[in-house]
């Protein structure tokens, strides 16, 4: 971004010079005070504009006028030898950016939430709750309702009442050390009394609207970077290297739940929400406890009319189980706690023009239209692209030809976008009277705009997928971008502009050459550290966050494949029933006939299915006669699933079939407390079956249990097993 805020603090330094004036101050002429000054500010510019091109991929400055920079600086050191800084940007070819955060690891895992959007998925997400419980719509569910907080999520911990560490959510596992900014804020405690030795306060940072606009205002009168809304100014307040500019911007802090507790603090999330309040902490003043669905919609409208009058940005309503047992019993899906969900409120809309639409080619192929915008300001944020999904969609047809809306969708139409949260933008509508006379159906490509290969549509399948597959270009970027994404393996540093510039280089083409990027530029002619904007320091961070990424947690590595159908949840999933790579390996292998009996365990594993095993099968055998499979794992090192044998007990790694009705538990239940001890649970019986679960009216499994020599246990003696494995 031209314009970049130290031009004004080099003028006001030098108390009158304007920065034009001062740049045109020849070297041989200036003062010692003068090149003193200048050196100082042309350094913070050049880590600044390093960083923003290096660690955020977001360049704030042109190539050339940073080239400008450093000549200037290294000029003036070296007529002032004696003010060159030992660290200076000139003595490194590139600069480096400066220090990033100290990672740490949550005691534990942040979660997201499940959103819900209509009423009915407040019923829906109750129903959801009562049945996992085996609860009838008579008993009664008491759950907490408070605003959802737009910010950033903080977790604190504290260690015998004293803050000892604050932590960003990062990839929900991993986050970055932010303990001194954190100290900027008044409303987060250094140390409490009373509190559990060991305790984890999650909650947001936000940062005031007014505050925000004044901020903006600052920024903007400083020649410097403005933030598009209230929670990235938040961000990018606390996410300061020098903690004395976070402590200059007017950040507050709500907590809303715990992490890990040594001892809990109440028996309720509401009555715990009272002792943090009692520790000293802020909390929402508008929760509220309801005893039902009903009374929790009732507080989502007396907060939706509140919103405009908080003063901060809020984007919903949370609803929590306030029974700590209940929302223990209830656990959390692989991305989200049972026990909660967002309301979220709806979404902003606002009119403006397509002005093209674009063909984006995805890691699995599919051909997914984007409709270029004259940018507007949707609830806050600047707009510019809303994605129309696929050909139907654009054709004003849902996937069975039914109409969704009351025309196509054409280049040169006003139509209404709306976003919710944090999801791209979507096209509402179209205004028929403002289409220009002229307008053309769109035509949706037969043919992949990237490689030039035919892209197909299978009968059934709303979206055309391009066949080119491993020798599409673009198919190979969205694949790469997929597998360093955070919730794969985070390799933060190789954003995705660095991606595609190494990928039209010929550097990248697939994930192995990721991790011999170091072999091919690490050193020589073609140096990283060479290279405008690098610098060795740089290049060195580049090379060691690659490697210290080699060590792998197999789910990661799983959903870092990109498989179609194949999400977070199934990686989990087929990491927690299959435990290692080899095994996970041999499996899909052994069942690339798609028949047979390792095609029947791997089709019965739970929550995999036929869909699932087919894209798995078909995937790897692609990965594996590409030869990438054994490039890319030979750069390795794969940590087996946890549960398999981290889960201590005897159940860990177990395989569980559960057969006939549960009096007990619900099955649902059953499932969630078996694989939190490490036990995989598959739909049919077989030789490696360890043990079968025969509830009421068990039939033919465990007839067939018998006939192969497979333990079984009732209800009463699994229930046993699992007390005696989750006490261990
Ligand atoms: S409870 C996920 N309550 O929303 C574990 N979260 O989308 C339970 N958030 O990262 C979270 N306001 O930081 C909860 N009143 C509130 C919240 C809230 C904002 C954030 C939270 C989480 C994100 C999930």
């Amino acid at each position: 971004m031209p314009g970049f805020g130290f031009r004004f603090r080099i003028s006001r330094d030098l108390r009158g010079g304007s920065m034009a004036n001062v740049r045109e101050i020849p070297v041989a002429e200036l003062t010692a005070e003068q090149a003193k000054a200048e050196i100082d500010d042309l350094t913070g510019a050049i880590n600044s504009a390093a960083e923003a091109y290096y660690r955020r991929d977001d360049p704030e400055i042109e190539d050339s006028e940073f080239d400008g920079l450093k000549a200037r600086l290294k000029d003036i050191e070296e007529r002032f030898e004696e003010l060159k800084a030992p660290d200076s940007p000139t003595g490194r070819v590139g600069a480096a950016p400066a220090e990033g955060f100290e990672k740490a690891r949550h005691a534990q895992r942040m979660l997201s939430l499940d959103n819900a959007f209509e009423d009915a998925d407040v019923h829906e997400f109750d129903g959801r709750v009562r049945r996992f419980l085996g609860l009838s719509p008579n008993d009664k569910v008491d759950y907490t309702a408070e605003p959802k907080f737009d910010g950033l999520s903080i977790s604190l911990s504290y260690e015998n009442g004293r803050l000892d560490r604050a932590a960003t959510r990062g990839d929900g596992t991993v986050g970055e050390v932010v303990t001194r900014n954190v100290l900027t804020i008044d409303e987060i405690p250094e140390a409490i009394d009373d509190a559990p030795s060991s305790m984890e306060v999650r909650g947001e940072i936000i940062m005031l609207r007014t505050d925000f606009e004044e901020l903006n205002r600052q920024q903007a009168e400083a020649g410097a970077k403005t933030f598009a809304n209230p929670r990235n100014a938040a961000a990018g307040s606390l996410r300061q290297i020098d903690s004395t500019v976070t402590r200059a911007r007017p950040l507050h802090f709500f907590a809303h739940g715990l992490g890990m507790v040594s001892k809990p603090l109440a028996a309720s999330a509401s009555e715990a929400m009272k002792r943090l309040e009692a520790f000293g902490f802020t909390t929402s003043g508008w929760i509220a406890k309801c005893a039902g669905v009903a009374e929790l919609l009732a507080h989502y409208r007396r907060i939706e009319e509140a919103r405009a009058d908080l003063g901060y940005d809020i984007d919903g309503v949370v609803y929590k189980v306030d029974s700590v047992g209940l929302q223990a019993r209830l656990g959390n899906s692989s991305t989200a706690p049972r026990w909660a969900i967002a309301h979220k409120f709806p979404a902003e809309t606002a009119w403006t023009r397509i002005e093209a639409i674009e063909i984006q080619v995805g890691r699995t192929g599919a051909l997914s239209p984007v409709a270029r915008l004259q940018p507007v300001t949707v609830g806050g944020v600047s707009v510019s692209n809303a994605t129309l999904h696929n050909e139907d969609y654009i054709a004003g047809k849902d996937s069975d030809g039914a109409a969704i809306r009351k025309a196509d969708v054409r280049v040169g139409d006003w139509v209404k976008v709306y976003r919710a949260g944090d999801v791209i933008p979507k096209v509402a509508d179209v205004d028929l009277e403002k289409r220009p006379r002229d307008s053309e159906p769109y035509v949706f490509p037969d043919e992949c705009p990237a490689c030039g290969s035919k892209a197909v549509r299978p009968e059934g399948d709303a979206v055309r997928r391009c066949t080119g597959d491993l020798s599409c270009p673009a198919q190979s970027v969205a694949r790469l971008k997929h597998f360093v994404s955070r919730p794969a393996l985070n390799i933060e540093g190789l954003g995705d502009r660095l991606i595609e510039q190494f990928a039209e280089e010929g550097l990248l083409k697939d994930p192995a050459d990721i991790f011999e990027l170091e072999d091919r530029i690490g050193e020589g002619e073609n140096k990283l550290a060479d290279r405008h904007g690098w610098g060795e320091k740089s290049a060195d961070n580049l090379f060691s966050e690659i490697r210290d990424k080699r060590h792998v947690p197999l789910a990661k590595l799983i959903f870092a494949l990109g498989i179609r159908h194949v999400g977070e949840g199934v990686s989990g999933r087929l990491a927690r029933h299959l435990g290692s790579w080899e095994s996970f390996r041999g499996t899909v292998l052994g069942a690339a006939d798609k028949e047979g009996e390792v095609w029947d365990e791997l089709v019965s594993l739970e929550g995999i299915g036929r869909v699932i095993a087919d894209s798995l099968v078909d995937a790897f055998s692609r990965f594996e006669t590409s030869g990438l499979a054994e490039r890319l794992t030979k750069h390795l090192s794969i940590e087996d699933h946890a549960g398999a044998g981290a889960a201590a007990g005897a159940l860990a790694g177990k395989v569980v079939v559960f057969t006939g009705t549960l009096e007990k538990m619900t099955r649902a239940e059953a499932k969630s407390r078996a694989e939190a001890c490490g036990v995989r649970i598959t739909g049919s019986v077989s030789k490696n079956t360890d043990l079968v679960v025969a509830g009421a009216g068990a039939g033919s499994k465990a007839k067939k249990a018998a006939e192969l020599g497979v333990d079984v246990a009732t209800e009463d003696q699994w229930l046993e097993m699992l007390n005696s494995a989750s006490d261990t």
